[in-house]
């Protein structure tokens, strides 16, 4: 009993500000969660070293939802009632934050994805906030990518139905592109998790695309790409951020190259604040180069602490009201201003899979 409500204490007595985490940090997506953990870990050990905020030092608990549906609801009310936290960090993958955004608002907790693009998260309440820009925006890049870049007049989508993600990302590209002038030529369907995608790429094949457009996740892009190649369906594939993963090109070899995806840095770029975090990254990662759910879990640290630091305080409804109200704010991933919606707008990247590398191709402003 005088545990738990020492744990209580944490909320605002204690000397420590309870911050939690939900992340895939197995399963599926496990280089999601486990990447946007590590940035998140890293960050809160910057921010303690340099004294942490309000004279107190960030603690972080953090639980594994194991890339499951279900999971997420039973963690985030753990975290909330059982830790007493101040404000919940999570998830990357879209339809894993659309669970657990009704237990934060109904709670009045503040959630800040690092990562989730699909419109509703947000639109769950004035509780949930986002450090990365949504996928409206991201649709309509790889839309004008696909007209003007790509040259392509005839694309086929192949979405996986089982996420939210996936799904809008795919109506988004889809009226971008025929405002783009484009034609959909075949639009198919597969199930995350799925092992055979031959079926629907021999229909695609026979629509005769000039590309494919596959909203997907790096473990189903990958085996797509490759059944794609065995099939001789010789065009462009390209999708968006839940490519990114080193595990794409391990999967995928050979049948990955030359195609291309939207996401939210370059690791690369020529910009102080990135070149900053990637080599604090590597030293503390073992040389390892942050990919983009890194930068964003980094980022959302940074982000809530801004708000923290403006608030003066972390009782959820003040700390709410400091978040809603950043106009600007630095990221690694790129300026934030937070707009009436909660969403973040800022630019996106264009990154080609070249010699099993990602390589910058261009950056495309909101
Ligand atoms: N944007 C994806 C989603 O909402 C998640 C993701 C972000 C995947 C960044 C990879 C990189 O589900």
């Amino acid at each position: 009993i005088l545990l738990s409500a020492f744990t209580g204490c944490n909320k605002s007595g204690g000397d420590t500000i309870l911050i939690g985490e939900f992340a895939s940090l197995t399963g599926k997506e496990a280089t999601f969660g486990t990447s946007s953990h590590e940035g998140t870990i890293l960050a809160i050990k910057e921010i303690n070293a340099a004294g942490g905020v309000l004279g107190k030092q960030l603690e972080l608990k953090t639980e594994d939802d194991q890339s499951k549906a279900g999971e997420p609801a039973n963690v985030v009310n753990k975290l909330i009632s059982k830790d007493g936290v101040v404000a919940i960090l999570g998830e990357v993958a879209s339809s894993r934050s659309l669970e657990a955004a009704p237990i934060c608002q109904e709670n009045g907790i503040p959630m800040i994805t690092p990562a989730s693009t699909n419109p509703k998260v947000t639109e769950t309440g004035d509780y949930i906030f986002r450090v990365c820009f949504i996928d409206p925006f991201q649709g309509t890049v790889m839309a004008n990518f696909a007209a003007n870049t790509l040259k392509a007049k005839k694309v086929a989508v192949f979405t996986d139905v089982k996420s939210d993600y996936s799904k809008g990302l795919a109506k988004f590209f889809k009226e971008g592109f025929l405002k783009a002038g484009g034609e959909i030529v075949a639009e198919l369907d597969f199930n995350g998790g799925d092992k055979d995608f031959k079926g629907q790429l021999t229909a695609i094949k026979s629509a005769v695309p000039d590309a494919v457009f596959v909203p997907g996740y790096y473990t189903d892009v990958a085996l797509i790409c490759i059944q794609a190649k065995q099939l001789g369906l010789n065009v462009p594939l390209f999708g968006g951020d839940g490519w990114e993963s080193e595990t794409l090109v391990k999967l995928g070899g050979d049948a990955v190259e030359g195609h291309y995806f939207s996401t939210h840095y370059a690791a690369d770029a020529a910009s102080p604040k990135v070149t900053a975090f990637v080599d604090a990254y590597k030293k503390e990662y073992n040389g390892k180069v942050p990919d983009c759910m890194a930068a964003l879990g980094y980022d959302s640290v940074f982000f809530l602490v801004d708000a923290i630091k403006r608030a003066e305080s972390t009782e959820p409804a003040k700390l709410r009201d400091a978040l809603a109200a950043t106009k600007e704010f630095e990221a690694v991933t790129g300026k934030v201003a937070i707009n009436e919606n909660r969403d973040a707008v800022k630019s996106a990247v264009i990154l080609q899979i070249k010699d099993g590398k990602f390589k910058y191709l261009e950056t495309v402003n909101p």
